[in-house]
């Protein structure tokens, strides 16, 4: 088999990113406003706290604004409801997001239900997977829209295959099993969503032409699973303790990389392939706020 093809988000990221800025250049010369997003964030989860933080970077690297709100995690439910409020008839703010997970004592859909479906920019509200379980325009979740938009970058066809995704969780497995199934460029699989009752996983994983493993278990897929000439796309990004690492941990996927890469005809690395396309694909839905502002 020859060298698999490395599906680098990391490249087609800082790409779509050029392009964003150029954009957000031509509106500031039109005296159109620039795009701003904020983010809220409640307590001090050391994940969450890097991953708010990138999003306030990447905002700079384009040209957005954008404004990170702290709350501690005492905050009471009805608190942050109000907070919401606001974000939702600040005219100033194109689009916001929530940062998940929030504290026990906070009902997570409750939240996401009060955020206005023009600025949820992560594509959680109802009416926003509604309005994508439909094919309408709305915000689509980033994990999934980023892998769309890199496999289209990278000129992986879609149509006809088959599509293996295991994980069916809210933000990426379920709404990523809609997106490439539907009459679309990018879309017309074969879709299976694979979850921890599905018997026979590995024979599952293996009648895929791209094989899409979203569960959060590092190094799950072995070579085994993995038929001869698959595109694999790994979504998973577990923190494991790593001594050598300056952070004191390292990024591992759920694909056993170094034995899977040789079977496959193209795969995403870990760090630098689909994570960084859910971050773009976070400033590309702002974008489209300020665009419908
Ligand atoms: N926590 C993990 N991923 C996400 C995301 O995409 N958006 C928000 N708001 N929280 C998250």
């Amino acid at each position: 088999m020859a060298e698999p093809k490395i599906l680098s988000g990391k490249d087609t990221a800082k790409e779509i990113r050029q392009e964003i800025a150029v954009e957000v250049a031509k509106r500031k010369e039109a005296g159109l406003k620039v795009p701003h997003l904020a983010a809220v964030l409640v307590g001090n989860d050391g994940g969450s706290e890097t991953y708010v933080s990138y999003k306030v970077k990447d905002c700079k690297e384009v040209g957005f604004d954008s404004t990170l709100i702290r709350r501690d995690d005492d905050i009471t439910e009805e608190e942050l409801l109000e907070l919401i409020a606001e974000l939702n008839v600040n005219d100033d703010i194109d689009g916001f997001i929530v940062q998940l997970p929030l504290p026990e004592h906070i009902d997570s859909q409750r939240v996401i239900t009060a955020i206005d479906p023009n600025k949820d920019v992560d594509g959680f509200h109802p009416t926003n997977v509604g309005r994508m379980n439909l094919g309408l325009d709305g915000f689509l979740p980033a994990t999934p829209s980023g892998i769309i938009e890199l496999l289209e970058r990278n000129g992986i066809e879609t149509s006809g295959k088959h599509c293996v995704i295991i994980g069916r969780s809210n933000i990426v497995g379920s709404p990523l099993s809609v997106l490439l199934s539907r009459n679309r460029k990018v879309g017309n699989a074969t879709v299976t969503l694979c979850h921890s009752r599905t018997k026979d996983l590995a024979e599952m994983a293996r009648q895929a032409d791209i094989l899409i493993p979203a569960l959060g278990k590092p190094e799950f897929v072995t070579a085994d699973m993995v038929k001869e000439g698959a595109v694999v796309v790994d979504v998973g990004t577990t923190r494991v303790p790593d001594n050598s690492k300056k952070s004191g941990f390292a990024l591992k996927g759920d694909v056993k990389f170094d034995e899977v890469a040789p079977k496959s005809s193209a795969i995403t690395p870990v760090p630098g392939g689909v994570g960084p396309m859910t971050r773009v694909a976070l400033l590309m839905n702002t974008l489209k706020a300020a665009r419908m502002q």
